[in-house]
């Protein structure tokens, strides 16, 4: 058996887990952001965690797609997942296990959890986005089946236009 290994419980998100939820939460932003995690504003950190506040939990609760892994009574791992209002799509907000707890199939069998339920509601698409630098998320996608696709954000600033907002960019040389 590897470290942390043992029987895993997955189930239904609930209000008594948000605790354990946050601390989490916080632990893997810690872990993703390093040395800048400490150098942000108690309200950046905050708007950064905006997933496991209350408030969010409370609807990835009731939207009945969030999920937990329980080890030795412990919450180990959790992901948020949610219906979408405008299709009847899935979509995964987050996902993440406790580092002592990786590579023993949690994740996986969370996912597997938010599959079953989407197909006992008859939905047909879930959807997740991944960092592609994230070399563990992109296995995990994978290995649970889904297509990982390159998705290319577009950005917009409003600080780089003065402020204001341009509804459409003129081709450089117009008017
Ligand atoms: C991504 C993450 C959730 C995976 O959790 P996990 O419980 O370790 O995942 P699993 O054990 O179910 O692994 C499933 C597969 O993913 C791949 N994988 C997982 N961790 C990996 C790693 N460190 N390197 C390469 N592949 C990895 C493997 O293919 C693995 O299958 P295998 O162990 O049979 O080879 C976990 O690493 C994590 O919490 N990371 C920090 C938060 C994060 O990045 N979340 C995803 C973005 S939303």
């Amino acid at each position: 058996m590897r470290p942390g290994e043992g029987s895993t419980l997955i189930r239904p998100l609930e209000e008594g887990d948000y605790q354990a939820v946050r601390a989490i939460h916080v632990e893997a932003q810690r872990e993703y952001r390093g040395e800048d995690w400490n150098s942000l504003s108690s309200a950046q950190q905050e708007y950064t965690l905006y997933d496991s506040s209350e408030k969010a939990l409370n609807f990835f609760r009731g939207s009945g797609y969030s999920f937990v892994a329980e080890r030795a009574g412990e919450v180990v791992g959790f992901v948020l997942a949610y219906r979408t209002i405008v299709a009847p799509l899935i979509w995964i907000r987050f996902v993440t296990v406790l580092p002592h707890h990786r590579r023993q199939g949690i994740a996986s069998a969370l996912y597997r959890e938010v599959v079953k339920t989407a197909q006992s509601k008859g939905i047909d698409e879930i959807f997740a986005t991944i960092n592609p630098d994230n070399v563990p998320s992109i296995g995990l996608h994978e290995k649970a089946g889904f297509l990982v696709r390159d998705i290319k954000g577009a950005w917009f600033y409003l600080s780089d236009v003065g402020g204001s907002t341009p509804l459409r960019r003129q081709p450089q040389g117009t008017p």
